[in-house]
């Protein structure tokens, strides 16, 4: 009785995860980090989607046991784990990469604390990704986004392979705190709010639109302040929660399954519309996160801020020579590397 009910409960999960799944053809999607905490539920979460034919779950260590465990799980998508050796074969024929491989935060880093480790991670696997599956969407969540993404771009531009429609770095999470935090403050179901947030992922480049935030609900300029800090501050609230033990994991593997599940629904021709951080000429930085069409070849337009609040423009204003920065620290890394 209890096992048809949670059948029933992961087909409709499949199914909300996938209502587009009927029409497309199944997707090959690989997850780098598979074995990771956010690696571990996303690799789940993927493995539910009924978009998906073929799951490569990729770790440098513990990926055998995570791929037995999640290839139990009775969807369709074929499951397999691989380990150093297998990367090529992982990547070979994928439709998406997902990468979350990487070191997380402890209290008092910062995201840009953890660029010496991950920078030189992410440049490897997007080398591979260059080699083996140059044509797959990829969604990069590993810290400092504001950083890896440029790593990406360069990279892929190095070996002649870069487009700038496939990568994009996973701000979704950001999305969902906005949305829980304006749904909770404003007495809203959350199911039927939407908030735009746009720049980057980390600080005060994280800028939530609350003033194009639907249903629109005029706040007081102390609570529009304490919960946009509370967006900007959500990675580490939970940093700070955990004590040491990593950073977001749950939240941000349904987050990324919720952006992932997007890309393929546009590879599949029922193109969505979802923020994130990618090429962008919309204002003066390079690489920007903002409102993108996502279709069949990955990003098919990015849309501009439309009209913001004084306070908004002065958030984007302040960001901006971080943001600069941080992009600029990546475009070097591969270029002096
Ligand atoms: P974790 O330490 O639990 O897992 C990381 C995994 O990456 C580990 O299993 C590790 O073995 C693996 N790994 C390390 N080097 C690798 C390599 N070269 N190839 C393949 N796998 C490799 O960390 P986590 O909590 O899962 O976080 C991962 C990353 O995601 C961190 O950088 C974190 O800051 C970032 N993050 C981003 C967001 C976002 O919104 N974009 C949210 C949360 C966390
Ligand atoms: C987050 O926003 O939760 C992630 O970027 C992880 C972190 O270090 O805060």
């Amino acid at each position: 009785q209890s096992s048809a009910a949670l059948l029933k409960w992961a087909q409709a999960a499949s199914r909300g995860f996938a209502a587009a799944a009927a029409s497309g053809p199944g997707r090959k999607v690989a997850v780098l980090g598979a074995a990771g905490g956010i690696g571990q539920p996303l690799s789940m979460l993927m493995k539910m989607n009924a978009q998906v034919s073929q799951l490569s779950l990729y770790d440098i260590a513990g990926t055998p046991g995570v791929a037995a465990d999640v290839s139990h799980i009775n969807t369709k998508a074929q499951t397999k784990g691989y380990d150093k050796d297998g990367l090529a074969e992982a990547l070979r024929g994928c439709d998406l990469v997902i990468i979350p491989a990487g070191v997380p935060r402890k209290p008092g880093m910062t995201r840009d604390d953890l660029f010496k480790i991950n920078a030189g991670i992410v440049r490897d696997l997007v080398e591979a990704v260059g080699k083996h599956c140059p044509g797959a969407l990829l969604n990069i969540i590993s810290n400092p986004v504001n950083s890896t993404v440029p790593i990406a771009a360069e990279q892929l531009k190095r070996m002649g392979v870069y487009d700038k429609r496939k990568i994009m770095g996973v701000t979704t999470l950001d999305v969902v705190r906005a949305k829980t935090f304006y749904a909770e403050k404003n007495g809203l179901d959350v199911a039927s709010v939407d908030v735009p947030v746009v720049g980057g992922h980390a600080g005060v480049t994280i800028l939530p639109l609350f003033s194009q935030a639907t249903p629109k609900v005029s706040m007081p300029q102390d609570v529009l302040e304490a919960l946009t800090k509370r967006t900007q501050d959500g990675g580490t609230e939970v940093v700070q929660a955990k004590a040491g033990k990593g950073s977001a994991t749950l939240s941000m593997a349904y987050a990324a399954a919720l952006f992932a599940d997007s890309c393929l629904r546009g590879l599949n021709g029922t193109p969505a519309v979802e923020c994130t951080y990618v090429e962008s000429t919309i204002t003066d930085a390079p690489y920007f996160a903002s409102k993108v069409k996502l279709s069949t070849e990955g990003v098919d337009k990015v849309f501009d801020l439309g009209t913001l609040s004084d306070y908004e423009k002065e958030g984007l204003k302040a960001m901006m020579p971080e943001l600069l920065a941080s992009i600029e620290k990546g475009v070097q890394f591969v270029k002096s590397g």
